[in-house]
């Protein structure tokens, strides 16, 4: 993905400027972590760079199509083939097994039903939850839910996985679980940008970005806070958790466009 001069401002009033004019370039197979304080413009980025959200300002190629020039519905299409969405909130119909809720991401798709079963099943397998084909959300603990979010993810063969906070709502074993799922998705080629607060995983990415006030920029990474740290997995004195799952509901209240089909 390119950032050439992209940039959001919500038209208000007063206009915010959530993300001032970028430039940023990500290669395929990337691991790439945005952070950022609240409010500076993080999931404002990843919804640019997930075509949910037309930047106001600048070009934004993906796979090298320039974004700007398509119809909506050419950019849904587009979405649809390339992206796939992690939120921390998992979005998961309670009344639907784990294989339905990742068949449901292909409900719009030209997939046949067969077809969508055969390959929700091996997202599951990919996530390593084939022993848990037919459990409902309600029967899988927080870190499982997050896999079957991401093998939701996955099941559209996404070029790019783009990741908001997908470790937010879990305690620490289910969050090295995710951590290391999305670095075995890396490690197998998938280009990956998170969104996250936590130092663990940022330190696992490659390369990180940072945002502030809406301002978009890239340290070296051995300046990187974090970039050596030992990936332990042993909480940091400043990135406390309690090991108390919380409710399946984004802590920052944001809209988060990306919904399951009813
Ligand atoms: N739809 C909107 N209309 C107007 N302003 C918005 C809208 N969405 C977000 N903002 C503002 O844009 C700025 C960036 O918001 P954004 O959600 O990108 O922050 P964030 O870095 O993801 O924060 P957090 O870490 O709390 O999730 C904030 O000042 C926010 O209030
Ligand atoms: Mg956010």
């Amino acid at each position: 993905m390119e950032f050439r001069g992209v940039g959001l401002t919500y038209p208000g009033p007063p206009p915010v400027h959530a993300l001032r004019p970028c430039e940023l370039s990500v290669d395929v197979g990337e691991f790439v972590a945005v952070v950022g304080p609240s409010g500076s413009g993080k999931s404002t980025f990843l919804n640019v760079a997930g075509l949910l959200d037309a930047p106001t300002e600048g070009t934004y190629l993906l796979d090298g199509i320039d974004t700007a020039a398509l119809s909506d519905a050419d950019r849904t299409a587009l979405r649809g083939r390339r992206i796939g969405f992690v939120f921390q909130a998992f979005h998961l119909m309670p009344h639907r097994s784990a294989t339905e809720n990742v068949m449901l991401s292909m409900v719009y798709s030209a997939v046949p039903r067969a077809e969508r079963r055969t390959r929700a099943r091996d997202a599951l397998r990919r996530v390593g939850l084939a022993h848990r084909f037919d459990a409902l959300p309600g029967r899988l603990s927080g870190g499982e839910r997050q896999r079957v979010a991401i093998a939701r993810a996955l099941a559209g063969r996404p070029s790019l996985l783009l990741c908001d906070e997908p470790t937010g709502n879990l305690d620490s074993g289910n969050a090295d679980t995710v951590l290391a799922l999305l670095g075995e998705l890396h490690a197998s080629g998938m280009t990956v940008v998170v969104i996250t607060h936590d130092r663990d995983v940022a330190a696992r990415a490659g390369r990180t970005v940072t945002i502030r006030d809406g301002i978009l920029s890239e340290e070296r990474a051995a300046d990187a806070p974090g970039a050596d740290a030992p990936g332990d997995g042993i909480p940091r004195a400043d990135a406390p958790r309690d090991g108390t799952p919380q409710a399946d509901a984004p802590r920052d209240g944001v809209h988060r466009p990306e919904r399951d089909p009813a």
